[in-house]
């Protein structure tokens, strides 16, 4: 008999390496067939395996062996209680015997215990893998030609530990898949709602200029080329590189989209690319970037303009390369996106002023489509408000129409905020509105007032000719409407000023909430409140 001390090592040395293997990867499979072939090289068995029943049929079977061979594996199949693994998977108690052999029970259904008859005893020992209670399957081990109490009992108690470990593994890695069937589920659903979403068809525009972009996205979406989307806030650039990647080979892939300026640099860094754990203050766990989200599919890098310099650089590699590096890390990831990027910014003017890259402008704008501000395609305004007010209809359970005079209000008013400004008033009117004709004078102010100036736009600018025509008369006179004597700009300044007062009043001072009531963007909102000199009460 071998030093009782030596076997000890031996067994905490093997229960430690199989806890390490089980722990480390997500092929569980694999994992397992490793910790048995542990146990045989590490304790010196013959023979070892894992059974686990099968779901429906209940039929206990062999599933990963170490020392048997592919048929004497697949030989290894018992029903509920039959033999001595059917029993231990039934009862969840262990079986420990000296010589298998005479053992009345044992049915060596796999048959590899005939060819050793002689080679003296064979010592057997099957384990429950447990978890709490439940039994999820058999462990087994066997010794060909030794014996001994001692040795026997040892191994019993070595093989509940790494039963007991197995079970925790088997548990954990069912919970993985549980919820990696249910984020594959919501994802799927989430992709639906989506693509019903953004299908070209819901993309309003009769306008020249619309249907020339509705073109482009068409011939565009087949390739993986680089699109460039350039235009005003709310014209529809997100809209448009959805229906590029929806149009194209890759919409069932995902599509991804980052706001480059949303985030501080580093950050902006770790959201595209991803980084390892330590690769900079504040990293503690890896994270897999944007990038790496979208591999297959299409990455959206809306307000691209905003993308520091040093950043320029690595994605301008993305680019040529089709490789990036995670942060503290610098092994190059291949990656195969498509990439659309957006922005309202005067790229050429950055470009000559040294703050956005010649190199990575020219790579970006392989195809640029322009989305034209919605004042200048006012032939769209009429059938956006028939879209939206269907769609909002429907979402709030209302059949609200717009009055004649309103539509004119409509047609004639700067947009500044374009479609978005737009479908949110609209949203707003059906929301608010008491009667089934919303008229004129149930318009925000802005709109029934920018509208009542002749010729000149609610930021000074000129208006379109046709976008002078008189208010409705019936419009009851309010304390900021243009009084004789004072230049049209002051009036016009004082008005604005009013409206964002009340919004932001409305709003409890919340920025994006008041931005919402106007239709503005946030950045708007805050540039106008510096403009004004508003600030929140509630701040000191
Ligand atoms: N042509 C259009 N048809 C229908 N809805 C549109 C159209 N253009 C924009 N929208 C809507 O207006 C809003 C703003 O569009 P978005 O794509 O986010 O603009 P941008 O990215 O240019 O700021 C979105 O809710 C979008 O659905
Ligand atoms: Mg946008």
């Amino acid at each position: 008999m071998t030093d009782p001390r030596s076997t000890e090592r031996a067994e905490i040395a093997a229960i430690h390496e199989v806890a390490k293997i089980l722990t480390s990867t997500q092929n569980l499979d694999r994992a397992l067939g490793t910790a048995l072939r542990t146990l045989q090289s590490f304790l010196g068995f013959d023979r070892t395996a894992i059974f686990r029943p099968d779901e429906t049929t209940r039929e206990i079977r062999m599933e990963i062996a170490a020392g048997y061979t592919a048929e004497q594996r697949e030989r290894g199949r018992y029903v509920w209680g039959e033999g001595i693994v059917g029993k231990t998977m039934k009862t969840g108690s262990p079986i420990a015997l000296p010589d298998v052999r005479k053992e009345p029970s044992f049915l060596d259904k796999t048959r590899s215990h005939g060819a050793s008859a002689g080679e003296g005893p064979i010592s057997y020992l099957c384990v429950p893998i447990k978890i709490g209670a439940e039994t999820l399957g058999v462990l087994t081990a066997e010794r060909i030609g030794r014996t001994g109490t001692q040795g026997l009992e040892s191994d019993a108690r070595t093989l509940a530990v790494v039963g007991c470990l197995i079970g925790q593994a088997l548990k954990l890695h069912k919970a993985i898949g549980r919820l990696q069937d249910e984020f594959r589920r919501q994802r799927q659903e989430f992709d639906k709602t989506i693509r019903k979403t953004y299908r070209i068809e819901n993309i309003v525009g009769q306008s020249k200029r619309m249907q020339e972009v509705f073109a482009a996205v068409t011939s565009v979406a087949a390739s993986r080329a680089t699109v460039l989307l350039r235009g005003e806030s709310g014209t529809g650039k997100e809209m448009i590189a959805r229906a590029i990647h929806q149009g194209g080979a890759r919409a069932d892939q995902p599509f991804v989209a980052v706001n480059c300026a949303a985030l501080p640099e580093t950050l902006l860094e770790s959201e595209l690319f991803g980084h390892k754990r330590g690769a900079f203050t504040g990293a503690v766990e890896e994270r897999k970037g944007r990038f790496e989200e979208a591999a297959g599919g299409t990455i959206f890098l809306d307000e691209v303009g905003d993308i520091p310099l040093s950043t320029q650089v690595k994605l301008l590699r993305v680019l040529q390369e089709r490789k990036f590096e995670r942060l503290g890390e610098n092994r190059p990831v291949p990656v195969d996106v498509r990439i659309i990027a957006a922005t309202n910014a005067d790229l050429e003017k950055m470009v000559a002023g040294g703050t956005f890259r010649e190199d990575l402008y020219y790579r970006l704008n392989v195809i640029p489509v322009f989305l034209p501000p919605l004042r200048d395609r006012r032939e769209d305004i009429l059938p956006l408000t028939e879209h939206f007010l269907e769609r909002f209809n429907r979402e709030h359970g209302k059949s609200v129409a717009f009055g004649k005079d309103a539509l004119e209000l409509l047609l004639e008013y700067r947009w500044t905020g374009n479609v978005r400004e737009l479908e949110n008033l609209v949203e707003r009117a059906v929301v608010m509105a008491k009667a089934p004709v919303v008229q004129a004078q149930d318009l925000p102010r802005a709109i029934r007032v920018s509208a009542s100036l002749p010729a000149v736009g609610s930021y000074g600018q000129p208006l379109a000719p046709q976008a002078s025509v008189a208010a409705s008369a019936t419009e009851p006179p309010h304390p900021a409407a243009p009084q004789e004597g004072r230049p049209r700009a002051e009036v016009l300044k004082a008005m604005e000023r009013e409206e964002l007062q009340g919004a932001l009043s409305s709003a409890g001072w919340v920025i994006a909430r008041a931005a919402k009531i106007l239709g503005w963007t946030p950045r708007q909102v805050a540039y106008k409140m510096k403009k004004h000199g508003l600030s929140s009460p509630w701040k000191k």
